[in-house]
């Protein structure tokens, strides 16, 4: 069974979705003592099949698979569909906009099919607690379980439904916010005082997420009693990442712009560099997640074939002006080094 204890650096280096997350990166961080994880969220079985297979080949050591836990949607109103269409016709005039017709999201058992095939270490979840069932199945396959809290209501319920570890995601974090409900009050803890909640009120072990960077970042974490960190930003300008020359780019800006929340994307709230669609969809009507993920899908695909940055979701932490060039191996090493000095 999976245990932080036997990672001989305390990283995971984060799953992300959409890409960027490759065989090649994954390995890598497994190979250098972490644990590198696949952000599956949208994928169909046959690619996660693929990746899973093709990580294994590279590595032994752990690997994540790591889900979304998508919530019910109804199919929006006319009215309200042509008010979200709106603003995006505004960008890209030549585009098509349409509602996909549901289901809105990969149905999770299908899913999860090449994952209790090939076994992964570990298997996290985002958005909330996945059904019992899947609990049970990977508890009885050996495989241990990560969820991502953004407060400590979440974090308690993580372990009640018998997690292995908790995933504390702080205000800091790239990517979308992990909370249970999209519209749930929301404290925008950050993660070392979230990470100093949970490692009072819970037993689990806790990983630190949310501008963690470099090796001074996390000791800091450990310090405060997390079992590991889990990095996102860090690991984007790998060479082995899948993130885009102009993503990586801009992370990398002499003058870094802001990182800020957008719903505009996905309809959830997400960490990202500012660019023009952003801009754009400031206070603009989105439709629920995942829907408007799915409309916007278009626009980001003619984007990234254009290499235009401007309108591409550049999931960033707060803390991205801190990224490296380095080979996922060496960005490895560098951590360790900087961590034990
Ligand atoms: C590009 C990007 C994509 C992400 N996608 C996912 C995802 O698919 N699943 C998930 O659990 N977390 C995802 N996250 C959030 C990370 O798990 C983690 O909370 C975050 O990267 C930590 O903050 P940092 O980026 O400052 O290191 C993503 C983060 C980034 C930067």
């Amino acid at each position: 069974m999976f245990s932080f204890a036997n990672l001989s650096i305390p990283v995971i280096q984060a799953p992300m979705a959409g890409g960027i997350t490759t065989p090649a990166l994954v390995s890598g961080v497994s190979n250098a003592g972490g644990l590198g994880s696949f952000g599956f969220a949208y994928s169909p079985p046959n690619v996660i099949h693929h990746d899973l297979r093709s990580a294994q080949a590279l590595t032994r050591g752990p690997i994540n698979a790591n889900f979304f836990i998508f919530q019910n949607v109804l199919m929006p109103d006319l009215k309200t569909i042509k008010i979200a269409i709106e603003p995006l016709h505004e960008l890209a005039p030549d585009i098509d906009f349409s509602i996909p017709a549901p289901p809105f999201f990969p149905d999770l058992e299908t899913q999860l099919e090449p994952v209790w095939q090939l076994r992964p270490a570990v298997l996290t979840f985002h958005f909330g607690i996945p059904p019992d069932w899947v609990m049970q199945r990977a508890r009885a396959l050996s495989i241990a379980i990560g969820i991502t809290a953004t407060c400590i209501e979440e974090a308690l319920r993580i372990e009640q439904a018998g997690a292995n570890f908790i995933v504390a995601q702080g205000i800091e974090a790239g990517g979308h916010r992990g909370t249970f409900e999209v519209e749930s009050p929301d404290d925008r803890l950050s993660t070392f005082d979230l990470l100093h909640q949970l490692v009072k009120r819970c037993t689990i072990p806790a990983v630190a997420a949310g501008g963690i960077m470099d090796g001074r970042d996390i000791r800091k974490a450990l310090d405060l009693g997390a079992s590991a960190v889990q990095m996102g930003t860090a690991f984007l300008c790998c060479p082995e990442s899948g993130a885009s020359c102009e993503y990586k780019t801009l992370l990398l800006a002499k003058n870094p712009r802001p990182s800020i929340f957008t719903k505009g994307f996905s309809g959830r709230l997400a960490r990202g560099i500012e660019n023009a669609f952003t801009r754009h969809m400031d206070c603009k009507s989105t439709l629920p997640f995942p829907i408007q993920n799915t409309l916007t899908g278009q626009l980001r695909q003619a984007a990234a074939r254009s290499h235009n940055a401007e309108h591409q979701s550049l999931w960033a932490g707060s803390a991205f002006y801190k990224a490296r060039t380095f080979k996922v191996g060496e960005l490895m090493k560098a951590l360790q080094i900087e961590l034990e000095s």
